[in-house]
Parts: C-alpha cells; sequence; structure tokens
C-alpha cells in the first residue's frame, strides 16, 4: 500500500523515480535502524557503536537546527518508501563550497536511486546555490560508493593515508571534488 504522507510532502527536488523532501523527525524511525545496520556503518566507515533511539533522536535534532547542513528524505515516488537520506553539509557561503554525504536502505542499492538524488543535489548546488566546488570522501573499502563519485563525474583528489579504523585495519579515505568547470563540462546544457 502506497505511503501516502509521505507522498503528500513538499517536492523540494523532484527527480524521475524520486524526490526529495525536508527531513522531518517523523523520518527516524528508518534512521535508527539505519545507523545500526552493521553493514551500512562499515560502508558509512564511522562510528560502529549501536545506537539508542534516544542518541540517534538527539544528534537529529541537532542536525535539523544546524544551518550549515540541509538534510533531505529520499521518497519513492511509485510507492512513498522513505529509502534513504541525503545531505548537504559543511555549507561555506564564503567560499562557496559544500560537501554531501548519502545513504540508502540496503534493498534499494543498485537500482539507480543513489545516482538520480545526487544528480538532484550536484544540479542544486551549483544552479540553485551558485556554488563553485562540491566535495564527498569515502573510505577505499566503500566500492559502491567510489563507482557512484566516479559515475557521477566527481574527480578523484587525494587521499588521506590511514584515515579511518575498519573492521580491525586503518584504511585510506579518499577525497572526491566536483567544481563548476568539471559540472559544466558534464552536465552544461
Ligand atoms: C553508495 C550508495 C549510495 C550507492 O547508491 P546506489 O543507488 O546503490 O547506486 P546506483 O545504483 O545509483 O549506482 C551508481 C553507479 O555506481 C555503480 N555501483 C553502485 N553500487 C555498486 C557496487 N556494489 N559495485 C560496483 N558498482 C556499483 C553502479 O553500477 C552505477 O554506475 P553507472 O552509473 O556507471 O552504471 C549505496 O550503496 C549506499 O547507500 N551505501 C551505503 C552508504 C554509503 O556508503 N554512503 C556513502 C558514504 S561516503
Amino acid at each position: 500500500m502506497a505511503n501516502e504522507f509521505n507522498l503528500n510532502r513538499p517536492r523540494f527536488l523532484d527527480g524521475e523515480r524520486l524526490f526529495l523532501t525536508p527531513y522531518l523527525i517523523e523520518d527516524m524511525d528508518k534512521h535508527f535502524q539505519w545507523r545500526n545496520d552493521y553493514e551500512l556503518l562499515f560502508y558509512d566507515g564511522g562510528n560502529i557503536r549501536p545506537k539508542t533511539q534516544v542518541a540517534v533522536k538527539e544528534r537529529l535534532e541537532r542536525v535539523l537546527k544546524d544551518k550549515s547542513q540541509i538534510p533531505l528524505s529520499i521518497i519513492l515516488k511509485e510507492s512513498g518508501e522513505h529509502i534513504g537520506l541525503i545531505v548537504i553539509y559543511a555549507i561555506d557561503e564564503r567560499q562557496r563550497y559544500c560537501s554531501w554525504g548519502i545513504i540508502l536502505d540496503s534493498q534499494y542499492h543498485q537500482k539507480g536511486y543513489g545516482k538520480q538524488a545526487a544528480r538532484l543535489i550536484i544540479d542544486y548546488v551549483f544552479l540553485d546555490l551558485g556554488f563553485q566546488r562540491l566535495k564527498s570522501d569515502t573510505h577505499e573499502k566503500n566500492i559502491p560508493s567510489q563507482r557512484l563519485q566516479e559515475s557521477l563525474g566527481f574527480v578523484k583528489e587525494g587521499v588521506l593515508r590511514n584515515e579511518k579504523y575498519i573492521r580491525g585495519k586503518y584504511v585510506n579515505d579518499i577525497i572526491y571534488g566536483m567544481i563548476r568547470e568539471d559540472y559544466d563540462r558534464n552536465y552544461g546544457k
């Protein structure tokens, strides 16, 4: 059955198969699951400790108040399913750059949703915000994320050696960037 509540939410950035809508605290049930999904945490490369519901809620409430971040829920148009979170963060108005990150529920991987959601964010950052640079990073064991960045036209700009501790080993972190020239070359009309 379609999720009518989600389907009626504002379609801030509208794609073909999904739309991005401002994150609501009501979205946190899914988020609680994702923040405790061992595989997702491995890919994310972050804190591997289990998170209580209270801790997840507190973090989200901080994010929702933080003006340097824009968290958006990813909703499937067909079903209204809330399948992930995409966030623009570390917004620097003076330098005109920001970073972005994404997490998708495991059952929706490799269906093109990550790329479609990211494309909406990329256009928003370069066309609407008028920024000159978009950044991201991922650890070297996260092949899906590297493939996603590369297929979107991000350029590998550097490597932070032994930046992340993942399953008993220190691994490198890869820094990606897209500058306006890349954007115009890849997506310019
Ligand atoms: C990274 C992530 C968002 C990718 O989203 P996705 O919807 O599965 O990716 P898509 O289906 O849109 O695929 C995008 C591209 O990456 C490639 N790709 C995606 N997953 C892949 C995998 N497991 N192995 C190889 N290539 C993969 C696709 O083939 C596609 O390439 P193409 O456009 O050249 O055909 C998703 O795997 C995820 O949520 N991972 C966990 C959280 C995470 O790692 N976030 C990033 C942290 S930095």
